[in-house]
């Protein structure tokens, strides 16, 4: 059987908020320090600490938006510690991630001022696991009230006169965990008690965003959107691709269920695997979809108006820390297969525009499936980072529908679908599919009719593949993997036939 794909140029559907193409950054081994934020001493080029180089790289794909400052490290962040003149800010001791001290010289005002830096919208999230209703109230306060009060007036002592623009906000983060180990009808009653006193302040409308369920909890979803939606504008699931990850149900004594993760067998290593690991990352990405749409029916039963959105702001792999590093950290190389994976999961969220607003892959830099590493001066662009260069073209297009037939891959007895795409439609009447080939070991012809979209004008195409499937960018080697033009497809009449390497992204563009 050939690969099919059947799309038509005028049946548009939502609306792919660039917001999917969001990341993640949390105080965590080296994202934060020694990552973005270098300090204003370093001999690394800086602007206010900023590391010149991530800036720029980040801003070629289009981040929009930022998530801070965690994670789990956001349930024990107290953010005054994190304002006034750096040399008297207290420490503290960063327990989630490494034992580490941090010395609060990122904090508010630096945070803002780096997403200023990289024009994108600042997602915050705030502390419900060991904070108090008032710490989040006056923070929210602090950043965003205009007038004169006490908080806002400590602002401008730290010299800020006007108050920031603050749209999404988080109320807590994995709160059935590292965020307060609570059950679901606890932390619905909390999130609605929470988000009264995070006010709205003049023309500020916070968007607000609770902490949703790992995985395939879907007691958790139901349980929010049932108690608490009617405060909320989204959701956030959290899902990473770990292989043979489980989840296990413990019955509570009074008849509850609580999730958690047995997940310490699973982690591999990110570089050296064979195809089973191969076709294991490959099975949890595509995993997504049923995830997505499982929650999704959830959501649809008390918001079929799909007010409330679905985000996912914690995504990715997850392998084993790089050897040498400290496990704390997560520091973790990032091959090809970060790659197509990453691809097939944006495929699945482009796919589900309707309900998803975005996502924030974790985390930006050193941290898990990273865009940037860093070593002194030193910075490798990943192969995930390639994928969101690629795939930048999808943000704020409209998703256009499609029907798809494809092979199969097999491995070890199993099987997955071996191509998948979205595609979608930009402000210019250009027509953008990214098609990804899951199969490590043949390629992948698909056929494309494009109906309803007149005579095809030109075509271009990018492609992101290698012989190996654990290929990588390192200090020594930093553009091993990188995006090259595409020319093996044929373009007959309103049919693309496309030749897909193995383990491949291929980006197509048709233009009238
Ligand atoms: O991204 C790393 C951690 O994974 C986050 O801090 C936490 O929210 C999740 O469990």
């Amino acid at each position: 059987m050939a690969n099919q794909i059947i799309v038509n140029a005028k049946a548009e559907k939502s609306t792919i908020s660039r917001m999917i193409y969001g990341h993640f950054a949390e105080h965590l081994g080296r994202c934060i320090y020694d990552g973005f934020y270098v300090g204003e001493d370093s001999k690394i080029p800086n602007v206010k600490g900023m590391r010149t180089d991530i800036i720029e790289a980040l801003k070629k794909i289009k981040i929009p938006c930022l998530r801070w400052p965690g994670g789990c490290f956001a349930d024990e962040y107290h953010w005054k510690d994190g304002i006034g003149p750096k040399e008297s800010r207290p420490t503290m001791v960063n327990t989630h991630w490494g034992g580490v001290v941090e010395n609060n010289h990122f904090g508010t005002h630096e945070f803002f001022e780096l997403c200023e830096m990289l024009d994108a919208e600042p997602y915050i999230c705030g502390n419900v696991g060991s904070g108090t209703v008032q710490e989040m109230s006056e923070w929210v306060e602090y950043m965003t009230f205009d007038g004169k009060s006490p908080m806002a007036d400590l602002r401008r002592e730290n010299g800020r006169e006007e108050p920031w623009r603050l749209k999404y906000f988080g109320i807590g983060n994995e709160n059935w965990n590292c965020g307060g180990r609570m059950r679901a009808e606890y932390y619905a009653d909390e999130v609605s008690r929470y988000n009264l006193y995070a006010r709205d302040y003049g023309e500020n409308k916070l968007y607000r965003i609770g902490a949703g369920p790992r995985g395939a909890n879907y007691k958790w979803t139901e349980v929010l959107m049932r108690d608490a939606s009617m405060y909320l504008d989204a959701i956030a699931l959290h899902y990473y691709t770990r292989i043979g990850d489980k989840i296990v149900i413990s019955k509570l004594p009074d008849g509850n269920e609580r999730y958690h993760t047995d997940s310490t067998k699973s982690r591999k290593s990110a570089t050296n695997f064979d195809e089973s690991q191969w076709f294991g990352v490959m099975q949890a990405a595509a995993f997504t979809e049923e995830l997505v749409s499982k929650h999704t029916a959830i959501m649809d039963k008390y918001d079929p108006d799909k007010k409330v959105a679905l985000i996912v702001d914690e995504w990715g792999t997850w392998f084993d820390n790089e050897p040498g590093t400290n496990p704390g950290f997560l520091y973790q190389q990032n091959t090809l297969r970060d790659a197509v994976s990453a691809g097939v999961s944006l495929n699945i969220f482009n796919n589900h525009a309707d309900r998803i607003h975005m996502t924030n892959i974790a985390q930006t830099i050193n941290v898990l499936q990273a865009m940037i590493l860093t070593e002194g001066s030193k910075m490798v662009l990943t192969p995930t980072y390639h994928v969101y260069d690629m795939y930048k073209v999808h943000q704020d297009a409209k998703l256009l529908d499609f029907a798809m037939l494809s092979d199969d891959y097999v491995c070890d007895g199993e099987t997955l679908k071996k191509v998948s795409c979205s595609i979608s439609k930009d402000k210019e009447g250009a027509i953008n599919a990214t098609l990804v080939n899951v199969d490590p070991n043949e390629g992948a012809e698909v056929v494309c009719h494009i109906a309803d979209f007149g005579k095809i004008g030109s075509v271009e195409g990018t492609v992101l593949t290698s012989d190996a499937m654990n290929t990588m960018n390192t200090f020594d080697n930093p553009n091993q993997l990188q995006p090259t033009g595409f020319t093996d497809f044929q373009v007959e009449g309103d049919k693309i036939t496309i030749k897909m390497p193995p383990k491949s992204l291929v980006l197509i563009s048709v233009k009238a």
